[in-house]
């Protein structure tokens, strides 16, 4: 039922027909296509829908349409009269506080709210005024700092790059303006006319057998449905995966569901049917089978095997072995071991999966957020059984992703669905939806042990670790290959062995989260290391720089790392800090036995692109008639700044400013194939590819000019100049003969980085190069309440060169926060903890001051000597936090999350009750 309702949306007035409790958000979103509020839970958790009721935040997703009927409602396309939603939306931009930019429009209203109200906010104020928005990405480091901004009235300033120096200017991310202004369209954005909606009727059974009955009186029943599809309405394969090799997961599943949330059929027709249609409406019969629930039951002797041909559900092993680490332990002085165990850990990032698909003759173009194009095209093709050519991606804005929007989630059905009805279908993940059935980080438990002389020297190192991969093999593979090559640490270490295996079970998948595996098998190396720092009276500091890998040393896989090792630096930029602040707790200490204060370190490596494997990248950039000049980037940017980046690369390798260029981004049918956002890759690799091209480009315009090396170009409409001393040459571009493609000048670059295969056992090159880092936590536990509160944290990363130093931090903030997630706050547990309320992520309030030392240690092999940073930033983080608690406390916590019944029964010495 609906009714007429008015509205005054940014000082006009609408009048919209509605159902009365229909949310505004929907309405707003909806019918008054108003898509600058964004809708992440649909139960004011996230605060991403929040707009202004009459000058007020509210979250819009809990007010009902009918409540706001007459009042003034201000979004984030609103004119602002007053400026101040105007200066909020420069001093984000000039800060980059918008990063995927889904929570950037709230964030801006929720700090204009604040800032009415008290125009004179502190810190702490601002970090109240938007404490009720969630931020993925950034950490809230640099949005805190641009709100602080508006309320001291500093002006934003925002640097224009001069041509040939963009690389390490804070230039404004180019996505920056539409993200703050609310124009950018993510997944849930894009509401093609006559679209059909898609949803999918999930299994609430982890293992079980099924069948479906016949559908024909049911779509009687609901004239809203379209079609019912079902596992015998896929065209082609009914199964997508990562490795070409291991498709495992279908997209609706076939008589048998291996996890909760395992689709079993697909409602396509009207929203309102959709959406209203009772799942127990379909004649669908369970018959539940026991599930394999976590690791221990996975492996059991005589466990059933949840995929046929896997016998023992060990989906792969990997494994390092280098000298004889038995000799390696036997030559130590002291040796330390212990058990780890880490949790499922969700993504969470603000934006659910969400698009449409349509079919255009005999192509399907599919038009959703994800982080690797080419992977969904080939996955879409498999499931409709068309050529490569005959599926188009559209990458929307994507609204945070870190590893989880690298599988596909909803493409395929989108794409059968529309492919079969040839009408535009929609779908958008609820929140419930998106933690249960999408990946997480994989659970993990950890065995190891180090060794080290009598001077600290690690003389031997062993994990053996198992990663729960849950029902399908996502990127298990790649866990299981990641760990032993980076589990013993940046450090030299003569004697390593490292075992590891990724184990299916009837969990939901894990695939890739920042660092995949690594963040894992880093707090068991590090907390060993504070182990043997102890038992051998050497600080912690002192025994992790004695060790550090520098130029010139051979890493546990042989690989001798010829330049950009710079772990050394990290630490002695720490160095003043860590011993200050460790003295400054410890005197604290003396006089409080309740609250006590301790300060951690840990350090982190992380390999730049995918282990062992070719993943090249390439780029092209296209100079009109007209003189339009397009970068053609296939490189999806999830927030972490990649279409800034590579454009500043690929400027300066041309030697024209940024902003003479208009990127296109990701669009299969545009772009070249840049691989996918992910490894900490796209700065490394898409940019060796974007310089490439610049270069490219460079060289033929100078060709054609006869110019020199040092030419200076400058376009001004279809007119290039090429000025070489005192030579100066014009060329009518318009005056030139067109290629194929419409361009008169093109460059193209590919890179695919130098590693090698490695060897049985683990030997060889896996990565062209590594991003180093040190980190410094300093905490405060309540001893009584056993729990914890990070006060601050130094961090201090070699990124080779920071093409855009802005971003670099960013990057550094928002995976800081996400690693004080996993190591005190995120636990996920399949059935229970899915949603926003029952699974708590850091708000402004948990971040604490964060102090980014980047270090640039020049990677010859990289562009203008950079590396990557997306992952390395959170890596470190919670060893570093682990380290403190046991600084503070003297507890040894070997399970995260700290949760406080964890910390308790640490503390007074008993078991915690899981
Ligand atoms: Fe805040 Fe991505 S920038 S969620």
């Amino acid at each position: 039922m609906t009714r007429d309702v008015t509205l005054l949306v940014n000082g006009v007035a609408h009048r919209v027909e509605a159902p009365p409790f229909a949310s505004l958000a929907d309405t707003l979103r909806e019918r008054l296509h108003l898509t600058g509020t964004k809708v992440g839970c649909e139960a004011g958790d996230c605060g991403a829908c929040t707009v202004l009721l009459d000058g007020e935040q509210v979250c819009a997703c809990l007010v009902p349409t009918g409540q706001a009927e007459g009042r003034a409602v201000t979004t984030i396309e609103g004119a602002d009269p007053s400026g101040l939603i105007d200066r909020l939306r420069e001093a984000f931009l000039a800060h980059g506080a918008a990063q995927c930019g889904i929570c950037t429009p709230a964030m801006i209203l929720a700090a204009a709210d604040g800032l009415r109200r008290n125009p004179q906010a502190d810190r702490r104020a601002v970090e109240d005024a938007v404490g009720g928005v969630l931020c993925r990405c950034t950490g809230y480091v640099k949005i805190v700092d641009a709100i602080m901004d508006v309320a001291r009235g500093a002006d934003a300033v925002l640097p224009v790059p001069e041509p040939g120096a963009a690389v390490g200017t804070r230039m404004a991310r180019i996505d920056g303006r539409a993200k703050v202004e609310g124009r950018d369209r993510f997944g849930a954005d894009h509401q093609p006319e006559d679209a059909l909606w898609l949803r999918l009727v999930r299994s609430p059974h982890a293992a079980a057998r099924f069948t479906i009955g016949d559908l024909g009186p049911v779509l009687a029943r609901h004239p809203g449905l379209t079609r019912i599809l079902t596992a015998r309405d896929i065209p082609g394969a009914n199964s997508f995966g990562v490795f070409p090799h291991i498709k495992d997961q279908p997209v609706l599943a076939d008589g048998l569901v291996r996890m909760r949330g395992d689709p079993v059929a697909a409602l396509v027709g009207t929203r309102a049917a959709v959406e209203g249609f009772p799942d127990a409406d379909l004649p669908l019969i369970y018959e539940v089978l026991p599930a394999l629930s976590g690791l221990e039951a996975a492996l059991a002797p005589g466990a059933p095997p949840i995929h046929a041909g896997v016998p023992d559900n060990v989906l792969t092993r990997g494994r390092l072995t280098r000298g004889d680490v038995a000799a390696g332990h036997a030559a130590g002085a002291a040796t330390a071991s212990g058990a780890f165990e880490t949790a499922f850990v969700e993504h969470a990032y603000v934006e659910p999966e969400a698009g449409f698909a349509r079919r255009v003759g005999d192509r399907i173009e599919v038009t959703a957020c994800t982080q690797a194009p080419v992977m969904d095209q080939e996955d879409v093709a498999r499931v409709l059984g068309l050529p490569l050519a005959a599926v188009r991606i559209v990458p929307t804005a994507c609204g945070g992703g870190f590893g989880g929007k690298l599988d596909v989630s909803l493409q395929p059905i989108l794409a059968v669905a529309a492919w079969l009805t040839r009408r535009p279908v929609r779908m958008i993940f609820t929140r419930t939806e998106s933690m249960a059935a999408t990946t997480k980080r994989h659970p993990a438990r950890i065995r190891a042990r180090l060794s080290a002389d009598g001077q600290g020297r690690f003389t031997a190192f062993e994990l053996d670790g198992d990663f729960n991969t849950g029902a399908y093999a996502s990127w298990g593979p790649t866990v299981a290959n990641r760990v032993p090559v980076h589990a013993p640490g940046p450090y030299r270490v003569p004697h390593v062995r490292n075992r590891t295996r990724a184990v299916y079970t009837n969990d939901t998948p894990a695939g890739a989260f920042r660092g995949f595996g690594v963040p894992q098998a880093t707090i068991a190396a590090e907390t060993l290391i504070d182990d043997l720092a102890g038992m051998l009276g050497i600080d912690r500091w002192t025994i992790r720089r004695r060790n550090a890998l520098e130029a010139g040393d051979t890493t546990a896989s042989g690989q001798v790392l010829h330049a950009s090792a710079g772990l050394p630096e990290c630490l002695d930029a720490l160095r003043d800090d860590f011993f200050r602040m460790a003295a400054e707790a410890e005197a604290f200490n003396a006089g409080s036995p309740r609250i006590r204060r301790g300060v951690g370190l840990a350090c982190m490596w992380y390999g730049c692109g995918n282990t062992s494997m070719s993943n090249p990248s390439r780029m092209r950039i296209v100079l009109g008639p007209d003189g339009t000049l397009t970068f053609l980037n296939g490189a999806v940017d999830i927030g972490q700044g990649s279409s800034t980046v590579l454009l500043q690369i690929a400027a300066d390798a041309l030697g024209l400013g940024p902003d003479r260029f208009r990127s296109v981004i990701g669009d299969t049918d545009l772009t070249c194939d840049a691989g996918k956002t992910s490894a900490s890759r796209q700065t490394f690799v898409s940019g060796n590819a974007a310089r490439l091209a610049g270069e490219d480009l460079r060289r033929r315009i100078l060709s054609l000019a006869n110019a020199g090396p040092q030419a200076r170009l400058t376009l001004e409409g279809a007119r290039l100049t090429i000025a070489d001393g005192p030579a100066s040459r014009t060329i009518d571009l318009s005056s030139l003969p067109p290629d194929e493609t419409g361009a008169v000048f093109s460059g193209e670059g590919w890179y695919d980085p130098p590693t090698t295969a490695l060897d049985a056992d683990g030997q060889g090159i896996p990565y062209a190069t590594y991003g180093f880092a040190a980190q410094v936590a300093a905490v405060e536990v309540d001893t009584v309440l056993a729990t914890v509160r990070v006060t601050r944290i130094v961090a201090a990363h070699d990124v080779g060169r920071a093409v855009n130093p802005t971003l670099v931090e960013g990057q550094i903030h928002g995976g800081i926060a996400q690693g004080l997630g996993l190591a005190l706050m995120e636990e996920f547990i399949p059935g229970r903890t899915e949603n926003l309320h029952d699974y708590l992520i850091p708000t402004a309030g948990d971040v604490p001051e964060i102090d980014v030392r980047i270090i640039e240690d020049p990677d010859p092999e990289g562009p203008y000597g950079a590396k990557g940073v997306g992952e390395p930033a959170l890596v470190a983080t919670a060893p570093a936090i682990l380290s403190g608690i046991r600084h503070a406390t003297g507890a040894r916590l070997t399970r995260v999350p700290v949760l406080p019944h964890r910390l308790h029964a640490a503390l007074h010495g008993t078991e915690a009750a899981e």
